[in-house]
């Protein structure tokens, strides 16, 4: 993350400089989009139907835990002045503006805006935006069960670099990731016994490395290998079943390559997932046609 910042910043160095001369400008442009009078379109739905040990699965699955930290209490994700500092959210009832409502909550998650209305960086509602109601409703009824947890964490903040990428359209926040797949449906969560679409489901959580269509998509951080083409078009063409279960489970390939679970967290979703799901995921892989990557593999 750091060395993508890094690249950024030296990329853009011209545009740095001119963020000197017309400063005050593009506080002034970039005040809207980095602000907090963004509006979210809720969706109501019922917490009372959360299950606590499912929601627990699923944060851990979901990366909520990875990014959120392991208590949940908030980390800075991304120290990078003068593009941005950026510290992931506290999700326990310890946050200094008092525990998430149920609005406050499906706002952030499905519509990536923050409780004070700012529109949400990194994190990935863009993904989460397809997650049924029983899905928020069971990470919601667990983070409401973890330990509180008080932490000092900086505010987010967009310096003069992180601002002229702003104002230039480069940064992405969620909303606008949204926005871009306007036919995005929240969905009811597939039973076991539809494979099919259960494996649509949940390879919605893939898109965001592997690319919208899952044939491979470039990495933030320029020095990582991109998401590779999980279409038969990459690798998995020459897989069986049994190599991609392994695959999720060891991070294994049938090429011989390890794969970083930081980078690629089949940690995460191997270890939280059922055989149901890991099945319903490989079938649905399975149907879908070769194309190729965009970006070299
Ligand atoms: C890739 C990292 C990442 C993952 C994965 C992630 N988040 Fe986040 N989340 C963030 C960051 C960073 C912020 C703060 C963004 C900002 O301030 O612009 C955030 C903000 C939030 C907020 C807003 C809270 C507030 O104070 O307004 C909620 C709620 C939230 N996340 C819940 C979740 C849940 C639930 C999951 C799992 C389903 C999850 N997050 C997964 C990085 C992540
Ligand atoms: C946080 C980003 C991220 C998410 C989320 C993610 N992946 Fe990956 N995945 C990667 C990257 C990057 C690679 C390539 C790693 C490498 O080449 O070392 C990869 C590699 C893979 C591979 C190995 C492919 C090959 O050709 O060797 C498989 C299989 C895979 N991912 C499946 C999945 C599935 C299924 C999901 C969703 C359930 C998923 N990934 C979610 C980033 C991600």
């Amino acid at each position: 993350m750091k060395v993508w910042l890094r690249r950024l910043a030296i990329g853009l160095g011209v545009l740095a400089a001119l963020v000197f001369i017309a400063i005050s400008g593009v506080y002034g442009l970039s005040a809207a989009a980095v602000g907090n009078n963004h509006v979210g379109k809720p969706h109501p739905f019922n917490s009372a139907i959360g299950r606590v040990a499912e929601g627990e699965r699923l944060a851990a699955m979901y990366g909520c835990m990875e990014c959120h930290d392991r208590d949940f209490g908030g980390k800075l994700l991304i120290d990078g002045l003068p593009f941005a500092r950026v510290p992931s959210s506290n999700l326990t009832a310890g946050r200094e503006s008092g525990a998430l409502t149920d609005e406050q909550f499906e706002q952030a998650v499905r519509h990536g805006i923050g409780a004070d209305g700012r529109a949400l960086f990194v994190m990935p509602s863009a993904e989460y935006v397809y997650l049924s109601d029983q899905d928020v409703a069971d990470i919601l009824a667990y983070l409401r069960t973890v330990p509180t947890v008080e932490r000092a964490l900086p505010a987010r903040k967009f310096g003069p670099v992180g601002r002229a990428l702003v104002v230039a359209g480069k940064v992405q926040f969620a909303p606008d990731l949204i926005a871009a797949t306007p036919d995005a449906p929240r969905l009811a969560r597939p039973s076991g016994t539809d494979p099919l679409r259960l494996g649509y489901y949940l390879t919605r959580l893939c898109t965001g490395c592997h690319g919208p269509e899952l044939a491979g998509a470039p990495p933030m951080d320029p020095n990582a290998p991109p998401g590779a083409n999980l279409t038969p078009a990459g690798h998995l063409k020459n897989w069986t079943r049994e190599d991609f279960l392994n695959v999720m489970r060891t991070g294994r390939t049938p090429e011989g390559k390890q794969l970083d679970p930081q980078i690629m967290p089949w940690q995460a979703i191997g270890q939280q997932a059922q055989p149901s799901e890991l099945d319903a995921v490989w079938a649905y892989l399975q149907t879908l046609q070769p194309k190729p990557s965009p970006v070299q593999q």
